[in-house]
């Protein structure tokens, strides 16, 4: 008897597909309705158009940066830069209906991440871009940048400057930006560096978009060039292990932005085979007068073994 609904799932399934497929919407409502007329083909009709009766919106357009597209003939939008991303406008111009016209306020995050992508695909910036954090939580290209607004608020002067894109990325990573109100952090409060110093905000080939640099290296390297190495005598986890394993990146409230207050106890965290005379007779190899963890002269690991990250002239990295 199931049988009989057959056909009915079919007819589902494939006015399912319709709403799914693009496009598909007017596809659907065409087939419910098949004796109105056929909707008027869109056409281009140029920005003069369009500057009718949205005035303020094409005068402001004029600073933006999308505003080559307006003459630049190489890029083939000449005269209609609106519609390169509202889409041809002819039938909207006739209805004024928000209906008509390719909207980013009626769009999903990841059908205006295609929209803008249709130009800004290959630029190297924009790498895996789809498949970042970003991407994956909604967080799209409008949710950065604004194409309309102007002053402060537009985005080529908004991202020219560290402070404004730390604003922007704040707005959301409340959490992260109270990091940096610790006592050792990097200086993006001041505004001399930026979330963007250290993460791509369009993705990266690294966890949590770290920036890359030149050679591949996470971003660290960038500015703290002298921790790259290579070295002679090498510590492991500097060369193996990320930064963040000892530092907190954000901020923190331990000197030097470590993971722990005293040097010592991120040391032992590893090194905990140094131990204490007379249990131990060559801990790690460690002649029996010295590492005596006892005694407050021992403690400060980093007072003699000044080159943590690395050194070119003494295994024990002493110097
Ligand atoms: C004859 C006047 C007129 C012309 C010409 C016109 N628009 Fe509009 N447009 C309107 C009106 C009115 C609205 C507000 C519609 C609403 O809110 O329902 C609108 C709304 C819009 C919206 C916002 C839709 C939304 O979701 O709220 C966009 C985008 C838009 N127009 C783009 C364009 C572009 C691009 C052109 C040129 C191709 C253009 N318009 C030409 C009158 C016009
Ligand atoms: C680079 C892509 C792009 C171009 C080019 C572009 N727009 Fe837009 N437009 C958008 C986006 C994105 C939005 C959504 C609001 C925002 O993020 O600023 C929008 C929103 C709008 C709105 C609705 C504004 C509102 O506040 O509801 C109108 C009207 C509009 N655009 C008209 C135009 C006109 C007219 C032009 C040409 C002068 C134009 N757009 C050029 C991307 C573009
Ligand atoms: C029709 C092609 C096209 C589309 C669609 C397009 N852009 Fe652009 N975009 C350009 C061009 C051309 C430039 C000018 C920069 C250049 O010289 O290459 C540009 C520049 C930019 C810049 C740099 C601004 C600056 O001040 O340097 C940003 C950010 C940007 N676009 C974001 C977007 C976003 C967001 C969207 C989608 C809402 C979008 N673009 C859609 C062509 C396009
Ligand atoms: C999380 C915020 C964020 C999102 C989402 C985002 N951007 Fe950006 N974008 C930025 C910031 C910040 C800059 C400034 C570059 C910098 O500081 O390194 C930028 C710069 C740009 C530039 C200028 C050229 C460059 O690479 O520096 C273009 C073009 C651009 N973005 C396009 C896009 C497009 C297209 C999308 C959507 C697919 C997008 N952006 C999504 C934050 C964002
Ligand atoms: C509109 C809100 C919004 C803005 C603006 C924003 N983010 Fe995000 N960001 C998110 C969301 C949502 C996630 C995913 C959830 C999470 O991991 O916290 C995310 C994730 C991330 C991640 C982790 C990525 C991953 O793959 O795990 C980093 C790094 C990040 N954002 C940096 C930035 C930077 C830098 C800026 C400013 C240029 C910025 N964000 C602006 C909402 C935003
Ligand atoms: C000094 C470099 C640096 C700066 C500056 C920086 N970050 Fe990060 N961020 C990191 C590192 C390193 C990680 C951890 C990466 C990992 O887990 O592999 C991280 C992780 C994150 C994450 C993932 C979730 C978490 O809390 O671990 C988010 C979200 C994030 N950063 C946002 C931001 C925002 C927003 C800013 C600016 C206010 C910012 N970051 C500035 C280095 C930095
Ligand atoms: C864009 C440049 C830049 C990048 C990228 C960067 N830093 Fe820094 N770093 C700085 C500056 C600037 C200071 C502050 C120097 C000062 O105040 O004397 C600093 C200071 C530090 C300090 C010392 C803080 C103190 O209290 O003395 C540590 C530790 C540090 N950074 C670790 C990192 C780690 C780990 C990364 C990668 C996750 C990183 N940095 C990425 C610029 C950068
Ligand atoms: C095994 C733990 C460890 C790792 C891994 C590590 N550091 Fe450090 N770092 C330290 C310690 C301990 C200090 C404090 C040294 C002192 O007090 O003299 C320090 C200090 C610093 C300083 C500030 C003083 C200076 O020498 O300039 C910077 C910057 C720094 N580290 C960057 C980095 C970067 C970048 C990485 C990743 C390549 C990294 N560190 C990895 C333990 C580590
Ligand atoms: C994340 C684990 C880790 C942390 C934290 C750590 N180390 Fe190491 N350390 C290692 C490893 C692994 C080796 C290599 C051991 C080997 O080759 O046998 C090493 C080697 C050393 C060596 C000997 C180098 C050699 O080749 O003989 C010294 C000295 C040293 N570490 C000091 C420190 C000091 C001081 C600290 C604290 C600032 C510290 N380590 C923090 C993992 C760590
Ligand atoms: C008073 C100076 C001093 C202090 C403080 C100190 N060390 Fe050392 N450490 C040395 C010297 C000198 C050597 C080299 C011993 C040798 O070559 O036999 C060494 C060697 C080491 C080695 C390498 C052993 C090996 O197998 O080569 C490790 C690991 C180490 N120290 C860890 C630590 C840790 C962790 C601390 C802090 C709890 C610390 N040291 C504090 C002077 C010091």
């Amino acid at each position: 008897m199931r049988f009989r609904y057959v056909p009915l799932i079919a007819a589902l399934a494939w006015a399912g597909w319709l709403a799914a497929a693009p496009g598909g919407q007017e596809a659907a409502k065409k087939t419910q309705a098949p004796a109105a007329a056929s909707p008027a083909k869109k056409e281009y009709v140029g920005s003069d158009t369009c500057a009718g009766c949205h005035d303020e919106i094409h005068a402001n357009f004029k600073k933006n940066a999308h505003t080559i597209l307006e003459t630049n003939k190489r890029r083939g939008w000449q005269g209609k830069a609106c519609e390169s991303c509202h889409g041809p406008g002819s039938v909207h111009a006739e209805s004024t209906s928000a209906d008509d016209i390719l909207s980013p306020k009626n769009m999903t995050p990841a059908a205006i991440d295609q929209m803008c992508l249709g130009c800004h695909r290959n630029q190297q910036t924009q790498v895996g871009r789809i498949q970042s954090g970003h991407a994956r939580n909604s967080v799209a290209c409008t949710s950065c940048h604004n194409v309309h607004k102007t002053g402060e608020e537009a985005s080529a002067r908004q991202f020219r400057r560290a402070a404004g894109v730390n604003q922007n990325c704040r707005q959301c990573h409340m959490d992260v930006w109270a990091s940096f109100q610790k006592p050792h952090r990097h200086p993006l409060p001041e505004g001399a560096m930026s979330c963007t110093g250290c993460h791509n905000p369009h993705a990266s080939f690294l966890n949590r978009n770290m920036r890359l640099t030149s050679g591949q290296q996470p971003s660290c390297f960038q500015c703290h060039a002298d921790k790259r190495g290579p070295f002679v005598f090498e510590h492991a986890p500097v060369r193996n292990e990320p930064c963040t394993i000892c530092h907190e990146a954000h901020g923190s409230a331990n000197p030097r932005m470590m993971t722990r207050h005293e040097a010592a106890n991120l040391c032992l965290e590893c090194h905990s085979n140094i131990q204490s005379p007379p249990r131990a007779t060559t801990a790690g190899g460690i002649a029996i007068a010295t590492h005596d963890l006892r005694l407050p002269r021992w403690r400060n690991c980093t007072a003699c073994h000044q080159k943590v990250h690395g050194s070119n002239v003494n295994g024990a990295m002493l110097r």
